[in-house]
Order: structure tokens, then C-alpha cells, then sequence
């Protein structure tokens, strides 16, 4: 795990943002893991404008359950937000699981096979949850977990309040598994803020426990932490 540590959060969105257009440049046909939550903001800022992303695909890695597009807390919503309608990807090559898809066991079946039908993650990008989560696979998942429907966490739905209504953030998710992430050739973590520090130690201690799903990362060989 190789460790990179900036001064400020605009360094290391800069810093993101760098290796994201490289790594697009290098393959355009590229096929990335998309996280969600304030952390990324700042690096989609500064890739719209510097990339070609026509042939790029993608894959988000989760979505709340029973909330559509129009839903302005879905993850769905926020990629358009803060990417999808900023760059020339074309629509049919973006994912994020369907929330309101009838059957979500179903759903996850066709996700991890859309995944698989793409080759599998090239390049990976994760936030990194308070509790440790990683997409939103939280404390407890099996590092052999695969997409799939959970139950969201009271300390993870209480710091995604924000967009909902009366804080009523979803139950349930759908989330790709840490399975799914480790396949990811390569894996970039973003962490930044005073809320992420503990994480931050945890993860830098080498700890390796499903009670602490990045801990997952260490088993991988091309992973990058940048924090701030
Ligand atoms: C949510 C998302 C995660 C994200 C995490 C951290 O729970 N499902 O994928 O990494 O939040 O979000 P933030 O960057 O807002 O702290």
C-alpha cells in the first residue's frame, strides 16, 4: 500500500484528479470504480474539461435502495450532479446499481455480471466511511462479499443526513462487494478531514479484520491512499 499525504483537500483532489486523467489517457476505453460522498467532489471538479471520457466505462459502486434518479440524495443524481453532465461519456457506458429495480437481489446478480461482462474494474476509486466502510460494505462484511443488498449502519445514515428530508437517509443499499473491489487492477482511496482521521490510523496500523473493511486494501497490490 503506497501512502501520499497533502497539505490541503484541493491537493489532494489535484493529485486524484492527475491520476485520473493519466490513467484515461493511457487506456481511453478504461473502465473505473466511481465512489460517491463529499470526498470525490473535488476531483470530478477538476476533471471535467481535461479529458476525453467518450469510450471511458463505468461502474459506481452503490446506490440507496428504494430512492429513484429524481431523488436528489441518490447517488444517481449525484453523478449527474458532479460529473455525468459535465463530460462526453456516453450514457449506455455508465452504471450505478437501480435502487428501485423490482427485484434488488436481482439486481445485484446484474450488476456483478455487467462488471464481469466489462472485464472487471481497471481502475478504482474509494471514499472512506467514518466506521472504516469502503462503497458500503460495512464492519462485519466477508472479504469475499460480492454485490449485494445490506443494511445501512445508524453512525453511517447519520453522516449522510444531509440530502434527506428530516435526515430520513434509506435502510438499505446496494453496494459491490470488497470482492468485486480487490478484482480492481489498481485502487485509489481517497481520505480527507478531521471525521476520517481515526480510519486513517487504523488503516496506516496494518490491522487486516472484517471488522474493518479497508483493511481489505492491504491484501491487494496496487493500491494508493492519498489523505489529507
Ligand atoms: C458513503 C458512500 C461511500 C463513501 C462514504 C464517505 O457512505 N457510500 O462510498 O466513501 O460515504 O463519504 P464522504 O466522502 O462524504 O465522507
Amino acid at each position: 500500500m503506497k501512502w501520499r499525504e497533502f497539505s490541503s483537500y484541493d491537493e489532494l483532489s489535484a493529485h486524484a484528479a492527475r491520476i485520473f486523467i493519466e490513467a484515461i489517457r493511457e487506456n481511453p476505453k478504461l473502465v473505473l470504480g466511481l465512489p460517491t460522498g463529499r470526498t470525490p467532489v473535488g476531483m470530478y471538479e477538476r476533471v471535467v474539461n481535461e479529458c476525453s471520457c467518450r469510450d471511458i466505462v463505468t461502474f459506481n459502486l452503490d446506490e440507496y435502495a428504494g430512492i429513484s434518479c429524481d431523488h436528489p440524495g441518490s447517488y444517481c443524481a449525484y453523478m449527474q450532479q458532479h460529473l455525468f453532465s459535465h463530460i462526453d461519456v456516453d450514457a449506455s457506458r455508465t452504471h450505478i446499481p437501480n435502487g428501485i429495480a423490482p427485484d434488488l437481489d436481482a439486481e445485484c446478480v446484474r450488476y456483478e455480471q455487467a462488471i464481469a461482462n466489462a472485464g472487471g474494474l481497471g481502475l478504482t476509486f474509494l471514499g472512506l466511511g467514518q466506521n472504516g466502510h469502503i462503497g458500503f460494505n460495512e464492519p462485519g462484511t466477508p472479504f469475499s462479499s460480492r454485490t449485494r443488498v445490506v443494511e445501512l449502519t445508524h453512525s453511517t445514515r447519520l453522516a449522510n443526513a444531509g440530502l434527506f428530508e428530516g435526515g430520513r437517509v434509506p435502510e438499505r443499499a446496494i453496494t459491490i462487494g470488497i470482492a468485486t473491489i480487490l478484482e480492481s487492477k489498481r485502487i485509489v482511496l481517497l481520505a480527507s478531514g478531521a471525521a476520517k482521521q481515526d480510519a486513517i490510523a487504523r488503516l496506516r496500523g496494518g490491522e487486516v479484520s472484517e471488522e474493518f473493511p479497508a483493511s481489505a486494501l492491504h491484501g491487494h497490490r496496487d493500491v494508493t491512499v492519498l489523505t489529507a
